[in-house]
């Protein structure tokens, strides 16, 4: 598939088909995922792949508390229409053939933080920080595409980190970011509906 195809139409897919996804292709896109750029190359990503069950129910239970917390608190309300839609797709979660965990490892520290530029050092050390590791996610989320395989993103375990952590045995210096849920879509993929660049670039100046 062409890359500009894969862009265009990578959709979040939220029903997934329970078909088991080939081996050869989870090892192919997380292939994928390890040639994303990394602020001075520190490739500061890791990877759970979830397969087992009953793991996944855990997973998928938290994320529907989280949800639950996450749709209450949102300032524009979800319509009924597609909150049902989103707890509907809760429910079936644990189906997921591939549940992938993205996750940062702060182990690799970069720069000190000099004197006088403590704040501005703190946060450009979180912005390079997860900036090293998202671009992962796309290339990832662009070959599951190529593949022929929807992804849907979640974050709601965010909300119980430290459960979440235990429950996968992540160590203290490791952030689990997203759960990728990986699978064959029971719908078509679509052309993204997005802004067009026109409306949100600035030519020269602001
Ligand atoms: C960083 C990030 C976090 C996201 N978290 C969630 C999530 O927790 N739950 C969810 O249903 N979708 C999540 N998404 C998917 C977005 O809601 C989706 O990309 C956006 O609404 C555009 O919809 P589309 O991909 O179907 O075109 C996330 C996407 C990104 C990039």
């Amino acid at each position: 598939m062409d890359v500009f195809e894969a862009i265009d139409t990578l959709i979040s897919i939220r029903r997934i088909r329970e078909t088991p996804v080939e081996e050869w292709k989870i090892e192919r896109i997380l292939s994928a995922a390890v040639k994303a750029p990394s602020g001075a190359n520190t490739q500061p990503w890791e990877f759970i792949v979830v397969k087992d069950l009953e793991i996944k129910k855990q997973i998928a239970e938290i994320n529907r508390r989280g949800a639950s917390i996450y749709v209450k608190a949102r300032v524009v309300k979800l319509e009924p229409k597609r909150r049902q839609y989103l707890e509907a797709c809760l429910q079936r979660m644990h189906n997921i053939p591939v549940m992938i965990i993205l996750c940062l490892n702060r182990e690799k520290k970069l720069v000190n933080r000099p004197k006088g530029f403590e704040k501005a050092s703190e946060k450009m050390e979180d912005i390079v920080s997860y900036a090293s590791v998202f671009p992962a996610m796309q290339n990832l989320l662009l070959a599951a595409r190529a593949l022929d395989l929807g992804c849907w993103i979640t974050m709601y375990h965010l909300y119980f980190e430290d459960e979440f952590r235990h429950l996968l045995n992540i160590p203290s210096n490791v952030e689990p970011l997203a759960v990728i849920n990986i699978g064959y879509p029971m719908g078509r993929f679509k052309p993204a509906q997005r802004r067009p660049y026109s409306k949100v670039t600035h030519i020269n100046r602001w």
